[in-house]
């Protein structure tokens, strides 16, 4: 609500009148399912009660103005000559024109007014929420129809080819796709989707999803990234498949004997997480928040010790997370080599979770993280507006 204010006043302020249009999409929180998804695999995020608002009103040409109140910029860009300046917020925004139009959508031109609360490189993908709220804008404008796997699917060519980041499918899927309420099952081959719900606690109460941002990043995340994906290549490659997906875990076990250790390890990560993804969406299910736990607990072991993306703050943090009275699990979420941890807490225990955890973390560190209790949110949206 809050930022809905906020960009709608900013937007009256500047044009003299409401806006006709607001449109929001969220960032994203991975439950389980972690380096999966470019493995044509499983993962299991939900959207977060953070993203990014746009309010706006068409234009009779064929500009895109953009205002953002985070970065006291505006952008401007024909959209029949899209240049690629190679760096800033705008880029998202024109690599999603580009990628519209690529794939046949007239588009028109709009202006308008930004803002948004995902923490910026903290791996909770603040990226997509800002290329679908742009597809969520040109779809209004343009007046064609909302798809989300397609918009999803073309927001990730935008990061991959304009932008130039080589991501995978499921933070711009959950961020089109997310549902209030729910986590979503995502198979990242067919892109077809399940609503899942958070289960309660055994007493009948809620569980609580908490981000705890441990304030480490790593650079060169991108090429450390790039070299895992390689190495499931590799795999793949050395079983005769198209990707890991296609691999069980009896094969695995079987015939990963002749591959190089690496590319094996690897390999069992992505295997026995995709296991791990599907039962954990039936532990949902059952409302077995303890499975589901236990799950997240294995998924972050495996991440740790097969997979290598963990860093010492994310695993220090896990601990510490794992180790509280009322949590039933927890994890590294996301790319990793720094960033985020999630965990799912007893609602009714949140509180004494939370600082808890800041405290023992702040002493074994020295860092102070960053903490969201999150909702699990609906996906890119049009508000009505009145
Ligand atoms: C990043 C990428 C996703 C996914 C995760 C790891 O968030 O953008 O596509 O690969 O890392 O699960």
């Amino acid at each position: 609500m809050e930022l809905q204010q906020t960009v709608t006043a900013a937007f009256s302020e500047k044009f003299n009148t409401h806006p006709p249009l607001i449109v929001q999409a969220p960032g994203r929180v991975n439950l389980i399912g972690e380096h999966t998804d470019y493995n044509d695999g499983f993962v299991l995020p939900m959207a977060i009660d953070r993203g990014i608002w746009l309010a706006l009103r068409p234009r009779e040409d064929d500009q895109v103005v953009v205002h953002s109140l985070d970065f006291e910029e505006t952008a401007v860009f024909p959209l029949t000559a899209l240049q690629n300046s190679k760096s800033g917020w705008s880029e998202y925004l024109k690599g999603v024109a580009w990628a519209l139009q690529e794939a046949g959508y007239p588009l028109r031109g709009w202006e308008g007014v930004m803002a948004g609360n995902v923490p910026k490189g903290a791996g909770l993908s603040s990226s997509a929420a800002l290329e679908l709220a742009t597809a969520r804008a040109f779809q209004q404008v343009s007046g064609f129809a909302w798809d989300a796997a397609q918009m999803a699917k073309l927001s990730q060519r935008a990061e991959n080819k304009w932008v130039g980041v080589n991501c995978g499918i499921m933070d711009q899927m959950i961020s089109a796709a997310g549902e209030a309420g729910h986590a979503l099952l995502i198979d990242c081959r067919s892109l077809d989707t399940q609503l899942v719900p958070l289960p309660p606690a055994l007493d009948g109460s809620g569980t609580a999803v908490v981000i705890l941002d441990t304030t480490t990043r790593r650079g060169l995340v991108d090429s450390a990234y790039n070299e895992r994906r390689q190495q499931c290549e590799e795999a793949a490659a050395y079983f005769g498949v198209p990707a890991l997906r296609d691999v069980s875990i009896s094969t695995f076990l079987a015939e990963a004997d002749g591959l190089a250790e690496l590319p094996r390890r690897r390999a069992q990560h992505i295997i026995t997480e995709n296991l791990r993804t599907l039962n954990a969406a039936k532990a949902m299910q059952n409302a077995d928040a303890a499975l589901l736990g236990q799950l997240m607990n294995e998924s972050h072991a495996s991440l740790r010790d097969d997979f290598e993306v963990t860093n010492d703050a994310l695993n220090v943090i896990v601990d510490i997370a794992q180790g509280q009275d009322g949590c039933f699990g927890a994890r590294m979420t996301g790319a990793g080599f720094g960033g985020c941890a999630v965990a799912l807490v007893h609602e009714a225990k949140v509180d004494g979770f939370v600082t808890a955890v800041t405290h023992q973390y702040h002493q074994q560190t020295s860092l102070t993280p960053n903490v969201y209790v999150c909702q699990p949110s609906a996906g890119a949206s049009v508000i009505p507006q009145n």
